[in-house]
């Protein structure tokens, strides 16, 4: 009881599913071996020495991730390549990514950033976007994304909860987002706006500058005074990703330099990738696969990172997997799903030979997304299981590995899972303190994970008793309800909890909720994400009205509207108007309820339920 279990055919019911794995000869020995052998084998220790580390024991991201290729054998290889709609085409290599990071990071020492405090990006995928990110790690600062199509109100709140010091954007979204909210946000000390300036608009007030200035003035600096990296602890914090949870505000999981050596063994073993190996991944910066995987383990790697500033068209996918000859794709089954839907025909009018492997993460993915692969691109889909709080991949089908359709795959060598049985939350059960490890490969519970991978999140920013409560018995708690088969493949079934996944992304319905609660005719608000057959869910809120309110047409609109602007990508794309909303007796709207009304489930447990007058 306690939660609606979206149950999946193939991962609930037992049995290996009706699919048989699929097994094909790799078009290159892949980097991981045999799974098996490395499982065996493997420690973080060695992973620690692929990498090479700053004197006196000292680790920093920006340094494995750029300077170590950029002053070395790979220095001339292309770190990055930009792709934009209408705009020519940008690339920077190892040498010039190293020396620009280097400007980046004096430009932030000179504007007032300590080791320690908050930069953030609200940017497209650009090069300002690079620079900042690895700058601010070069600065021993903490980097913290932001979602370029949020809101204003979950950029407002961001920037409050993370303190952050200094943000660098774009105009627009300076005037429509963080302009209007500046005098609530008296950390925020600098805003950096990339595109001022070329119109003779240079913002004039001290705290907004232009990019171009800010970074002339730091290529003097650099000149007369030189820089050096900042020699970060393994354990100090270096990324901030906000992540959402059932209830209350964003979580704030907090990343220290230590993850890269996670960032790069997951990128070499599951992605598969080797220096100038052409990569393409498909996830927005302002979440954390776009950081991981967009940014750091494949340039830990060596490898040529393609990134395209434009919106998703299949078209356009195809044409750039084929002329930026793409060998490593991934992406996430929402995008998988919209080109599924535009046929296999399509992917046939380009030639996509030099892909040698396909991957994808951030929610379910379907078994036909993953036979559809293998008639699309000639290789079945490769699923990846992670979250924000684990930094990097846990979870995964690996090159070489038979494919499983339907399952998320094993576990990353030197990392060990557990499926936990639940109590009567749906959460693991704790009894004296202790869970029950289930072993039976039919059985459904949460999914754990032993403490001690690298880029575990070490904190909630500010919450320590959140943190705290994730961790039970010596496991990690994911939140995730999943099923352990006999061979060691791990199905997805569910979330344990109301969190939404909408196209990849984590909408907390408490957000949500308290941005409608703000418009004037509102009464309560209850919200779930709706199965949708293109984005997994979409969010549907129920609206309850003050009492001379009536609903109406143009109400319902009106709504919509204000919880677009309010939110931005996250709001709710349906909204139906109640007369009640069931309600547990401690007074807390029951979404799960909601839930199983809206799609015709059993209403399960109703014991809680305030019983109405
Ligand atoms: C949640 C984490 C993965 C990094 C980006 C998203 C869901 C993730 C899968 C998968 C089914 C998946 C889980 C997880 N999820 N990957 N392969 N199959 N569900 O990170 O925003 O923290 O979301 O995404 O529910 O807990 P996130």
């Amino acid at each position: 009881m306690g939660e609606v279990v979206l149950e999946r055919d193939e991962g609930a019911g037992g049995g290996e599913g009706q699919r048989p794995p699929i097994a094909l000869t790799p078009r290159r020995a892949p980097l991981i071996g045999d799974w098996a052998v490395r499982r065996r084998t493997f420690t973080w220790r060695q992973a620690r020495g692929w990498l090479e580390g700053l004197p006196g024991g000292a680790l920093n991201i920006a340094h494995e991730a750029v300077d170590r290729h950029g002053r070395g054998d790979l220095a001339d290889v292309v770190a990055v390549r930009f792709l934009a709609r209408n705009e020519p085409t940008t690339e920077l290599t190892y040498a010039e990514l190293a020396r620009q990071t280097d400007v980046t990071a004096v430009a932030l020492q000179d504007l007032g950033v300590r080791r320690g405090d908050r930069v953030c990006t609200l940017l497209p995928r650009s090069p300002e976007l690079y620079l900042t990110a690895l700058g601010t790690l070069k600065a021993g600062a903490v980097y913290c994304p932001l979602f370029p199509a949020f809101g204003m109100e979950p950029v407002r709140q961001r920037l409050e909860l993370g303190g952050v010091r200094v943000l660098v954007t774009d105009s627009e979204s300076y005037a429509n987002k963080v302009a209007p909210v500046r005098d609530r946000l008296p950390d925020l000390q600098t805003v950096v706006v990339v595109d001022a300036g070329g119109a003779g608009d240079e913002p004039s007030t001290a705290e907004v500058m232009a990019w171009e200035t800010v970074m002339q003035e730091a290529s003097e600096s650099l000149q007369r005074n030189g820089f050096e990296i900042v020699s970060t602890r393994p354990d100090e914090p270096a990324l901030l990703h906000f992540t959402s949870g059932t209830t209350g505000r964003p979580k704030g999981a907090v990343h220290v330099h230590e993850a890269v050596v996670a960032h790069h063994a997951t990128a070499r073993f599951s992605l598969d990738l080797s220096p100038g190996d052409l990569y393409w991944c498909t996830a927005d910066p302002g979440w954390v696969t776009g950081t991981s995987y967009g940014i750091i383990g494949p340039l830990t790697c060596g490898a040529t990172v393609i990134t395209d500033s434009a919106d998703f068209d299949a078209k356009r996918w195809y044409s750039i997997l084929q002329d930026e000859k793409v060998e490593v794709f991934y992406t996430a089954p929402t995008a998988l799903r919209m080109l599924m839907r535009r046929g296999v025909e399509m992917a046939h009018d380009y030639d996509l030979s030099s892909l040698r492997h396909v991957v994808s993460v951030g929610e379910p993915l379907n078994p036909e997304a993953v036979l559809w692969g293998l008639e699309a691109f000639g290789l079945p889909v490769h699923d990846t299981w992670w979250q924000t709080e684990t930094g990097a991949i846990i979870v995964s089908n690996y090159p070489g590995m038979p494919v499983r359709p339907g399952s998320m795959g094993r576990p990353m060598p030197g990392v060990e899972v557990g499926v936990l049985e639940r109590g009567a939350d749906g959460r693991a059960g704790v009894v004296d303190g202790h869970v029950h490890v289930l072993d039976d490969p039919h059985a459904v519970g949460e999914l754990a994970i032993r403490p001690g991978w690298p880029s575990m999140f070490r904190d909630y920013l500010g919450e320590p008793e959140r943190y705290a409560k994730a961790f039970v018995d010596g496991w990690y708690l994911t939140g995730d309800l999943a099923r352990l088969d006999g061979d060691g493949y791990l199905w997805f079934v569910g979330r344990a909890d109301d969190v939404i996944k909408s196209a990849g992304h984590l909408i907390g319905p408490f957000e949500v909720e308290s941005a409608l609660m703000e418009h004037p005719a509102v009464a309560e608000v209850g919200v779930i994400g709706k199965p949708d057959p293109l984005a997994g869910e979409i969010v549907k809120a129920f609206v309850t009205l003050k009492a001379d309110m009536v609903p109406s047409e143009s109400l319902r609109r009106e709504l919509i509207t204000f919880g677009r602007k309010r939110l931005g990508s996250v709001a709710p794309r349906e909204i139906a108007f109640e007369e009640h909303l069931p309600h547990t007796r401690s007074g807390k709207v029951m979404r799960r309820l909601l839930k199983a009304r809206e799609l015709g489930l059993p209403e399960g447990d109703l014991s809680t339920v305030e019983r109405p007058a």
